[in-house]
């Protein structure tokens, strides 16, 4: 390694979560019932089988409805930021963030999703949040729909399946670019875009009972569609409202390897990439990628389009592309005798080479690297890491501390691949923003004891504790990162 120890100037570090895992007040404010809200925590299922954590029924829906619990519905509590913003943000100024990516829960703002008038006092919340940040000298990343779908849609609609959703979401966002025009210039429309083929009810708003005698793939694909004319059209509102904006799309960064060289592998590797890169090929290229078509071809599914959808889609692509990584996993021909394990939505292949967290996720930073490369090249545009971590389970010590330097192993070495990315592989990188910057409510688990953060919030998965926040060893090393740029990452003593 030659290149300098530093991080471009004007890197923007910082940190990641989202409204239906942090903010709680899930019934306060005038907000409506989201998705996410009635996403049950199942205890007693192991926590690598992501599918069963994630399997919704429309009567699961129903027994949610009828409660106001909130320890089987963690995210109705999350960590309370809604009633702690102000000191969690005076949090990440200490650790000099220099941008915070969160998202803004659609329920807060349109309490159904299709009302006519925005719940002002939503609104005003958002206000709040972002004013506080800009004391600070903190730029707002903002997602705009991170799993966080108003319920309504899915009772009274078929979720992103209905075709009038999408001008339900446009108001919506012509509703937050306008108020927020002087306060928000970075944009994410669609958390993991691509998700919806993995959890169609969060992203989605689709429920698999409510589709009888419908081919599941080709809803969730006409879902997705709706979604991509939808991020057309935010990116379009965007840009007509806020000069000088910057609207990117979020991926899911699935990284596989060959499991060997064989080319059966190497092949099946190829068109699992190519399955995972589908959906910002659509956002990035404006238009559907040939092999997409091909799969809708072979697979019966048949996409219905309206006029203009064509054009809006290809007129206003993304300005960047942000993205998700934790892990990587093999991709094999034959995986009958392949030991499997756990990975950020998916069950991975395990690679002998890695190791793994607590949770099954396999580590390696390398990956990072190897992904940034691969989207670059892809699409030309700049990159925005919005999401990087290790969940693990931290222990408080009787003194107060807790010190998880586990977390900063796993932290220093992406931080270093990402630097090697952009100074030895000309990647252009605007910025980074580790997720779960304090502790949350986990997305597949609905765990609060799978923790991300520099900052601990004493609350467990019961939902039991003060809320009180706690500065762990992390925050202190981070804080250092930031000041000097990344120098301090190759530094042994620190
Ligand atoms: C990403 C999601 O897929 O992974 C987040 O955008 C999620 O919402 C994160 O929390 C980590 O996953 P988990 O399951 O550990 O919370």
């Amino acid at each position: 390694m030659n290149h300098k120890q530093t991080f471009p100037e004007g890197f923007l570090w910082g940190g990641a979560t989202a409204a239906n895992q942090v903010e709680g007040g899930w019934n306060e404010g005038g907000k409506g019932i989201s998705v996410s809200d009635c996403a049950r925590a199942h205890f007693d299922t192991d926590v690598t089988n992501y599918k069963a954590h994630n399997a919704v029924t429309s009567q699961d829906i129903e027994a949610a409805l009828a409660t106001d619990d909130e320890v089987y519905y963690p995210k109705r509590h999350g960590s309370d930021f809604y009633h702690h913003y102000k000191e969690d943000i005076r949090l990440f100024a200490e650790m000099g963030f220099k941008v915070y990516r969160m998202s803004i829960a659609w329920s807060r703002i349109f309490p159904n999703g299709d009302d006519e008038v925005p719940n002002e006092e939503g609104l005003k919340f958002y206000d709040d949040v972002f004013d506080e940040l800009h004391k600070y000298g903190i730029e707002p990343l903002v997602t705009m729909s991170h799993y966080e779908p108003p319920l309504n849609l899915v009772l009274n609609y078929k979720g992103w399946y209905s075709r009038e959703v999408i001008g339900f979401f446009t108001r919506y966002v012509e509703t937050i670019c306008t108020r927020y025009q002087d306060k928000v210039k970075y944009w994410l429309t669609f958390n993991e875009v691509d998700s919806m083929i993995r959890h169609p009810y969060t992203t989605g708003g689709l429920i698999e009972d409510r589709f009888p005698g419908q081919n599941f793939e080709e809803v969730i694909f006409q879902a997705m569609h709706h979604q991509f004319v939808a991020s057309a059209h935010a990116t379009r509102i965007c840009h007509e409202t806020i000069p000088g904006s910057l609207v990117g799309c979020m991926l899911t960064k699935l990284t596989y390897y060959p499991y060997t060289c064989k080319p059966e592998d190497v092949l099946k590797a190829q068109q699992t990439m190519r399955g995972t890169y589908c959906y910002s090929d659509t956002q990035v290229f404006g238009e559907y990628p040939a092999y997409l078509l091909s799969r809708f071809k072979n697979n019966g599914i048949t996409i219905r389009k309206e006029d203009g959808d064509d054009e809006i889609m290809k007129s206003y692509p993304v300005d960047f592309v942000s993205f998700s990584y934790y892990n990587s996993s093999c991709a094999a021909e034959d995986t009958s005798n392949l030991n499997v394990t756990a990975g950020n939505t998916i069950n991975a292949i395990k690679n002998p080479y890695l190791k793994a967290s607590d949770w099954g996720w396999q580590i390696d930073p390398t990956g990072l690297r190897i992904s940034m490369v691969d989207l670059y090249d892809r699409y030309r545009k700049p990159l925005f890491i919005v999401e990087n971590g290790l969940g693990a389970a931290d222990v408080v010590n009787e003194d107060g501390t807790i010190d998880d330097q586990y977390r900063i192993d796993y932290l220093r070495e992406h931080m270093k691949a990402i630097l090697d990315a952009i100074e030895e592989d000309g990647v252009d990188c605007l910025g980074y923003t580790s997720w779960g910057c304090i502790d949350l409510v986990s997305e597949s688990t609905k765990q609060m004891s799978k923790r991300y953060g520099y900052i601990y919030v004493d609350c467990d998965d019961y939902g039991k504790g003060t809320y009180n926040r706690m500065r762990k060893k992390s925050f202190y090393w981070y804080k250092k990162v930031i000041e000097t740029n990344g120098m301090s990452l190759y530094l042994e003593e620190i």
